[in-house]
């Protein structure tokens, strides 16, 4: 079977900046960023975009572009003989399943809420029939099954028409409305009175707030957004690398996606936080913020029921967004795996990831007394846990690993595959620093970040979730250093 294509270069920055602008941009980022001290956080989060995220996603590129494959089978054509790079497989095609089984939950309650939006039914109501309603979806398991699988039918109903005229054509439409609604939503927001305040605390770093959360807690959160965000680590977006053709070279290609990624993320900030200060709410609610906080806040507004639907539209599309994206990936599986036809993928695909999101729905009600993480975490925690804190950062760290050593794909391979093409070189002295300076960054945070999450839960607990880290840390660095025969 021929390897689909983009139709366009705008295509595929779209499609793979529709891959990274998700929930993490517009969800998690405003409230980690709430709780985390503003823009003392924001300047660490762009740091690890920088040093961290952009060469990683040229690598995941160059994999995808030089093997045409999706991760499934990439590191299979791309290893010499007798490696073990292949088991790294795993990482990405467990992340991209386990990110979608609450991925599809959370943009099922974007989509709720938009059409709850649209009708009128947050206008005018008071903070705890808000807070109340966020409380009774999570309890409604119909309602929770129903916008999860109206979410997964349109996502592989997308994908069902093909690359180029299902998943390219749809993703252009949604990323244009995306960032045209944002603008609005923003400028409506910083005009708003009072909204000085939050623009301060959003733009002015505050160091202390910083440390009050404890520095390693911060930095582990920055460096997971950052890997979150961009969505590598676990071949989402090699993918895209694999339906280009070698036009243009990848590391431009991988800054722009980062920037349109950076602008979403700090616009969305620009429509949150300062409509949060000119009501005189704190930012940092935690989840519930884009839930409960902002209805209350579009229920004291003029016009609040058409701020409110254009807001979870807004969300609606990030999520969708990547939903489709994610959903390619998983529909190339089965296709580069067993050779089956776009249609059966879809087929065994939607029926599979649709059971699979059940948990995470089930976790809010059904099955709510199980807390995997500790006293009032759900099941979604966990695997949101397992993804961002785990496949994200250890799948980067072999992706940096399989570019530069001898015994993997190769550092010359690499930069041949990532220069490809007119525009911006991948930096040749960078060398080390991939090679060794990205994955003892990877290793400490992550370490530090188990150790930082668990040391308060006691010695036995803190023990168990170090060793579990140290395995799967063991694991990679076994399929990159074991010898070919
Ligand atoms: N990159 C995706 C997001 O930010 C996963 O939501």
């Amino acid at each position: 079977m021929k390897r689909e294509k983009f139709g366009s270069r705008l295509g595929f920055i779209l499609v793979s900046a529709g891959c990274a602008i998700g929930l993490g941009n517009v969800w998690k980022f405003p409230y980690i960023c709430g709780a985390y001290g503003g823009a003392a956080f924001i300047l660490i989060y762009l740091a690890f975009l920088v040093v961290m995220g952009i060469p990683v996603l040229v690598c995941e590129f160059a994999v995808g572009r030089a093997s045409k494959k999706s991760v499934a089978v990439s590191f299979d054509v791309l290893e010499p003989e007798g490696s073990f790079w292949h088991y790294l497989k795993y990482i990405g095609i467990f992340g991209c399943y386990l990110l979608m089984m609450f991925y599809t939950m959370v943009g099922g309650w974007m989509m709720y809420y938009c059409f709850r939006s649209f009708r009128g039914d947050f206008a005018g109501a008071a903070p705890d029939q808000i807070a109340g309603a966020f409380g009774t979806m999570l309890g409604d398991t119909s309602t929770m099954v129903f916008w999860t699988v109206l979410i997964c039918i349109i996502g592989f109903g997308v994908c069902l028409f093909g690359l180029q005229s299902g998943v390219e054509r749809i993703t252009k439409v949604m990323m244009a409305a995306l960032l045209l609604i944002m603008v609005i939503l923003a400028l409506h927001s910083v005009f708003l009175e009072g909204a000085g305040e939050g623009i301060r605390f959003y733009l002015v770093p505050d160091f202390g707030k910083m440390r009050d959360s404890g520095i390693g807690n911060v930095v582990f959160a920055a460096l997971s957004q950052a890997f979150f965000t961009l969505s590598i680590g676990i071949g989402a977006m090699l993918i895209f690398g694999s339906y280009l053709d070698r036009t243009r070279s990848l590391t431009g290609e991988a800054m722009n996606i980062t920037i349109l990624d950076t602008f979403v993320a700090l616009t969305a900030g620009f429509i949150i936080i300062p409509a949060c200060f000119a009501y005189g709410i704190e930012p940092g609610a935690g989840p519930s913020l884009v839930f409960i906080t902002l209805p209350n806040i579009f229920a004291q507004m003029a016009g609040g029921t058409l701020w409110s639907a254009l807001f979870f539209l807004f969300l609606t599309f990030a999520a969708l967004s990547t939903i489709i994206a994610v959903f390619e990936n998983i529909i190339a599986f089965d296709m580069d795996l067993f050779g089956w036809s776009r249609k059966k993928s879809v087929a065994v695909s939607a029926v599979l990831v649709i059971l699979l999101s059940m948990p995470a729905v089930l976790g809010y009600n059904v099955l709510s007394m199980l807390q995997p993480l500790g006293e009032g975490s759900t099941i979604m925690d966990l695997e949101d846990f397992i993804v961002s804190n785990n496949l994200l950062p250890l799948g980067s760290l072999g992706y940096v690993l399989f570019c530069t050593r001898k015994n993997g794909w190769g550092w010359e391979a690499f930069l041949k595959e990532a220069n490809a093409g007119f525009g911006i070189r991948f930096p040749q002295g960078l060398r080390a620093y991939v090679a060794y300076g990205i994955p003892v960054i990877i290793t400490v945070i992550y370490l530090k970040g188990y150790y930082d999450m668990f040391s308060a839960r006691g010695t036995q607990v803190l023990v168990g979730w170090m060793a579990v880290a140290v395995l799967f840390l063991a694991f990679v660095f076994y399929c990159a250093l074991r010898k070919r025969k």
